[in-house]
């Protein structure tokens, strides 16, 4: 059949006046109704946005190494943010392509976002390959599907559930401790090693395997990360991206298949203990638990096959990249800071003396914990935490239209001298001394590494857990110091991470 030629140009037309519509009226019409509420930013550049001055900040902020006298990491991994907050104030306006997008750093709105349970602000709709790690989990999840899956993730990573993964979590390390052995006297990168421990710890916990069988998870996933952080500032050309598939997309769309395959036979291999009466039933862990939702007997209940792939990808990422930074972090500090390193060993040995951490005592540690606030204040490993305007809704003193991102980077309050003090950006454990309720003049937003209200971190314990029993295990057995190989590089590869490893010389005790 042939289209007359008045149709083709009539949807023509229709593609270019929405083209114009969105990359044009739009961020003329946000920046002028935001403008006169005084809120400013960085000029909107003609379909680019401010992509293009980002990746360049960025690509200098990088260019060298970091002086190890300071830990303010914001302005070296958000130095768009840093700047620009100097020229324009705690909260401004910027654009990802044609998208507008706030960044909000004044605690009070902050609060305001991160409490709200109207749903005026939702999540971010994912964009580009972010989708293909995280796909519809809880992560973005809304309304009834959020309720239900935090329900089942809340189950699974809190109190009971929680003391029984300690067995799982102590064997993880000790797997890891017994290839330590060879460096001692010498120097360790400890990244390389946390990378497997964390892997191993959440596949052994949250789905009854160890590393080796959730090897092509981790793999998969490190190859996601890597096209996402290498396309982060890219600009998707309103659906031109459908029509002429890059090299990028190409690759990411078979390490998506790869990933939601690997994952399949791991849940597959579940299921078939069931069905062959090698096993009772799915099993009491988290895997377990999604399992035996999606087959309720009440249709109601169920989640489908998709949703359990993404909740699986959501778990083995979170619960693995973030712990995997606070660990690195962590021993970075601990060998800098030898005096701190004495004292949390000194708590480790009064509570287990050499025996294995329990639940007793990772509930009474405080000098370790201090350690590890402390980090995360510094070193967060999220971000930016983001949420979208939903519908026209009263932000502070703007009004704001509806479709807008809503940027939080937590660095930005962890660095804040109002609140902190003008030592903020030095590592001081101390500061935790009376615990988290009085930490920061006393302000709720003053400290977000897990973020705030209903959508704050469903791992948080877990991830407490995992890191007061490894950094114990290690302190019992290990001396350490800095290694003169270090380079203080950190970057972000969706968490904020070590570049080049932490190296640092082991002594056995
Ligand atoms: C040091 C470790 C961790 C840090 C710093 C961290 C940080 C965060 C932050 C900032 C959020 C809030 C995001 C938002 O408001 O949009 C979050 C949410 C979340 N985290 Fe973590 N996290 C950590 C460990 C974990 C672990 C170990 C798990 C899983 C076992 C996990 C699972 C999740 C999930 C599922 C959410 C989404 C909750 C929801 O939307 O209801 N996290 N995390």
């Amino acid at each position: 059949m042939i289209i007359p030629f008045s149709i083709c140009l009539f949807f023509i037309l229709l593609i270019v006046v929405r083209f114009l519509f969105n990359i044009w009226w739009i961020p003329f019409r946000v920046k002028n109704v935001l403008r006169l509420q005084g809120l400013k930013g960085p000029a909107y550049k003609f379909i680019h946005g401010n992509t293009k001055e980002i990746i360049e900040m960025k690509k200098q902020a990088m260019s060298n190494p970091m002086d190890l006298s300071s830990h303010d990491i914001f302005p070296r991994i958000q130095p768009h943010f840093y700047t620009w907050m100097k020229l324009y104030g705690q909260n401004f306006l910027m654009w990802d392509g044609a998208r507008p997008q706030i960044v909000v750093t004044e605690p009070e709105l902050v609060k305001e976002i991160l409490s709200n349970k109207e749903g005026a602000y939702g999540k971010m709709k994912l964009r580009g390959y972010l989708k293909k790690l995280l796909g519809d989990g809880i992560v973005m999840a809304e309304g009834e599907k959020w309720t239900k899956l935090r329900k089942l993730s809340n189950h699974a990573f809190h109190g009971e559930s929680l003391k029984d993964m300690v067995p799982a979590m102590i064997a993880s390390v000790e797997a890891m401790l017994e290839t330590w052995r060879k460096y001692e006297g010498k120097e360790i990168d400890v990244c390389e090693k946390f990378r497997l421990l964390t892997s191993d710890v959440i596949s052994r916990t949250a789905f009854g395997s160890s590393y080796m069988e959730g090897r092509k998870v981790f793999e998969t996933m490190t190859k996601l990360c890597i096209i996402i952080s290498r396309n982060a500032h890219k600009i998707q050309y309103f659906g031109i991206g459908k029509l002429v598939r890059s090299q990028n997309d190409i690759e990411a769309d078979e390490t998506e298949q790869l990933l939601h395959d690997s994952i399949m036979a791991i849940v597959k291999k579940r299921e078939d203990e069931v069905k062959t009466g090698r096993a009772d039933s799915f099993g009491t862990d988290f895997l377990g638990s999604l399992l035996k939702v999606h087959h309720d007997m009440d249709k109601k209940n169920r989640i489908s096959v998709v949703d359990l792939i993404d909740e699986c990808k959501t778990f083995y990422f979170a619960g693995q990249e973030t712990t995997y930074s606070l660990l690195c972090w962590s021993i970075l500090h601990l060998a800098i800071h030898t005096d701190w390193q004495e004292r949390a060993r000194k708590e480790v040995l009064q509570l287990f003396g050499q025996e294995n951490p329990n639940s007793e005592g990772i509930a009474r540690m405080k000098t370790v914990v201090m350690i590890i606030y402390e980090t995360l204040r510094l070193y967060s490993p999220v971000v930016t935490i983001t949420r979208q305007i939903y519908s026209n809704v009263r932000l502070g003193k703007y009004e704001l239209p509806e479709n807008i991102d809503l940027l939080i980077p937590p660095l930005a309050l962890h660095r804040n001298p109002e609140i902190w003090g003008e030592d903020a950006h030095l590592f001081k454990p101390e500061r935790f001394a009376e615990g988290l309720a009085k930490v920061g003049n006393n302000n709720s937003m003053a400290y977000l590494p897990f973020g705030y209200g209903p959508r704050a971190c469903v791992g948080l314990n877990f991830a407490a857990n995992e890191a007061k029993i490894t950094l114990s295990m290690i302190l019992q057995r290990y001396k350490f110091s800095l290694s003169p190989n270090y380079v203080h590089s950190p970057f972000q590869v969706l968490t904020a991470q070590p570049e080049k490893g932490v190296q640092v010389l082991l002594h056995s005790l």
